[in-house]
C-alpha cells in the first residue's frame, strides 16, 4: 500500500554548527493507511525527536540537518502555514506530559470542544459536545457528561491521558503519533490505555506511530 507518513534519511542534530551532536542520523519508516508500527528505545535514545520530526515540530536547538516526510506524498517541511494548520488535524500527536497539554484555566471538555469545531466548522456547540462526551465516556472516563466541566487539575493523571486520546481522535485524524503516552501511567491503567488505542484506531481507521520505551 501507499505510504501514508513516510520519513526519508531524517538527519537531527543539536545546533546549526558542523560539530553539533547528531540526536538522529539518517532514519527513514513509512506507515501505511490503517497501520500500526511501533519504535522502542532506551531513555534518551530519540524517540521524542523522531516523533516531533516525523509531524515539523522540532525546536531549537533541535536542528533537522536533513531528510524530509512526506504525508500523502507531500513534503510537510515545503508546506505553507495554512496547509500546515490543515495537516496539524490530519496527523495529531500525543505526548507523555498529560497534565502540562491542555490550559489549565479551561474547562478539559469546552477546550476538546473547541478544537473539534476549529476543525469541523459544520459541526453545532451542542454535537460537538455530545461527540465529546460520548468519547470520554469511549476512553472510560467515570461520569463523563459531568467530568466534561473539570478542570485539568480535577482529573488524575490516567484520567489526563485519557483525555489526550479524545482530544488527539477528536477530529479523526489519519495518523495518531504516541509518544510514551503509558509513561507516567501505572501498568493497569497502562495496559487500558493502549487497549483503548486500539479499539479506536480500529473504529477511526487511524494508522498509528507507537513510540515506548520498554
Ligand atoms: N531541546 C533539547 N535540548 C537539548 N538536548 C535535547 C533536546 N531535546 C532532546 N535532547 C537530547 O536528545 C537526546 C534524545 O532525546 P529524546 O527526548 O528524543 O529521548 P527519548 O528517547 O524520547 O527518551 P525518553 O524515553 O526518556 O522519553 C537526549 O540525549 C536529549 O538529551
Ligand atoms: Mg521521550
Amino acid at each position: 500500500m501507499a505510504a501514508l507518513l513516510e520519513l526519508r534519511n531524517m538527519t537531527v542534530a543539536l545546533g546549526r554548527s558542523e560539530t553539533a551532536k547528531v540526536i538522529l542520523d539518517d532514519v527513514s519508516f513509512s506507515l501505511a493507511p490503517k497501520e500500526i508500527v511501533g519504535v522502542v528505545g532506551a531513555s534518551a535514545s530519540g524517540k521524542t525527536v523522531l516523533s516531533r520530526a516525523a509531524v515539523n515540530w522540532l525546536e531549537p536547538p533541535l536542528t533537522r540537518r536533513s531528510g524530509t516526510v512526506l504525508f500523502e506524498g507531500r513534503d510537510i517541511y515545503a508546506m505553507k502555514e495554512a496547509d500546515m494548520r490543515a495537516l496539524r488535524q490530519r496527523v495529531s500527536y500525543v505526548g507523555s506530559n498529560p497534565m502540562g497539554a491542555l490550559d489549565p484555566t479551561l474547562p478539559v471538555g469546552a477546550q476538546i470542544v473547541e478544537k473539534m469545531r476549529a476543525v469541523m466548522p459544520d459541526v453545532s456547540r451542542r454535537q460537538a459536545d455530545d461527540r465529546v462526551i460520548a468519547l470520554l465516556d469511549a476512553v472510560r472516563i467515570p461520569s463523563a457528561r459531568s467530568r466534561f466541566h473539570d478542570y485539568p487539575s480535577q482529573f488524575s493523571g490516567g484520567m489526563m491521558q485519557r483525555a489526550l486520546i479524545v482530544d488527539a481522535l477528536v477530529t479523526n485524524p489519519a495518523v495518531l503519533v504516541a509518544d510514551n503516552v503509558t509513561q507516567p501511567l501505572d501498568v493497569t491503567v497502562a495496559a487500558q490505555v493502549i487497549r483503548l488505542i486500539k479499539e479506536l484506531t480500529d473504529q477511526f481507521d487511524t494508522a498509528v506511530l507507537f513510540i515506548s520505551s520498554s
